[in-house]
């Protein structure tokens, strides 16, 4: 294989640029040339194609969001749409396309190697955690992080007012971003869209809290587990303390990348290309229990399990 593509797509990640610098220097290393596409298949669509050079990736590892910039286009479910991208792809003799994002984006690459012969390969690239076929994703363990510090700092101001703080955070239908902020930031509860825990609960804890003597909670809400404000509304009902709600949102794509994320993005990106050598396609690469992987891209959408229901135990046992 003498030329290969990459592109970022749906919702931008911290690590992506690590993923693209790893795809682009492996490439390069073997002697390919390698193309950015801009904007994710929007760009691909519109022929936003341009050769990289090793200046491109240079000094990227560390950078927040993606040097390829990101798009959503919903019209690539259109086999029409597809083919057209694809066309842009094939008449610059570009055989293989790596793509990093969620499983929208995976969806995307699986059909152009099924119905274009493109030889695709995905990189995880969400901060949502909600691709089976790997432990974690790229931007999973920064955007926690994000979190983690949002948590502690309302903390303080909590703890000042004696209040009740309900902080929601991203992860589209999927609670890890919640559940395990809930479990490192020591919250007073969690709610997730995985398991059904009512306003009832969480106002009983916060009742036993108080009658403890603590002076402050903090609820961590996934965006998925409901609308915050209608949660907010139901809790006052039922307990005495103040309540605020902190809606952390997009500051948790931004920024630096954790080591974790830089280290597991330039490993599967490396790996990408390896699998592109190798005449593999269609395949998603991921890390499991500490090795890299390889499944077929439906493998991410098909076998997504939920977040464990034992973890959530123990987020609430430790929560009062
Ligand atoms: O998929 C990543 C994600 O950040 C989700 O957690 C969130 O629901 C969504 O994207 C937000 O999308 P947008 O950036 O289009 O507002």
């Amino acid at each position: 294989m003498k030329k290969i593509a990459i592109l970022t797509s749906g919702g931008d990640s911290q690590g992506m640029n690590t993923a693209v610098r790893a795809v682009a220097k492996t490439a390069m290393s073997k002697g390919m040339e390698v193309f950015g596409i801009k904007r994710g298949y929007k760009g691909m669509l519109e022929d936003q194609i341009f050769q990289m050079s090793a200046l491109d990736v240079s000094g990227i590892a560390d950078h927040g969001g993606t040097i390829l910039l990101s798009a959503r286009l919903s019209s690539f479910k259109d086999p029409e749409v597809r083919a057209k991208a694809a066309e842009n792809l094939k008449k610059r003799g570009i055989e293989g396309l790596v793509v990093i994002g969620g499983d929208g984006s995976f969806h995307g690459a699986h059909y152009l190697y099924e119905e274009h012969g493109i030889k695709t390969i995905g990189i995880p690239g969400t901060i949502d955690n909600d691709i089976a076929g790997t432990d974690y994703t790229i931007g999973y363990d920064t955007a926690l992080n994000i979190i983690l510090d949002a948590i502690s700092k309302l903390k303080d101001t909590a703890t000042s007012h004696e209040r009740t703080y309900l902080i929601e955070v991203m992860g589209r239908n999927c609670g890890d971003l919640a559940l395990y902020a809930a479990i490192a930031g020591g919250a007073s509860g969690v709610m997730i869209p995985e398991v059904k825990a009512s306003t009832d609960d969480i106002a009983k804890v916060i009742r036993e809290r108080r009658a403890e003597g603590k002076l402050y909670d903090i609820i961590v809400v996934a965006e998925g587990a409901g609308n915050i404000l209608d949660i907010e509304k139901e809790l006052a009902q039922k307990i005495d303390t103040d309540i605020r709600v902190t809606i952390l949102g997009h500051v948790q794509r931004g920024g630096a990348p954790t080591a974790n994320d830089r280290i597991l993005a330039t490993k599967l990106g490396v790996k990408a290309v390896e699998l592109l050598i190798d005449g593999e396609a269609g395949l998603m690469v991921g890390m499991e229990s500490g090795k890299v992987t390889t499944h077929k891209l439906s493998y991410a959408w098909e076998n997504y399990s939920k977040s464990s229901e034992e973890d959530y135990k123990i987020a609430t046992m430790l929560s009062l």
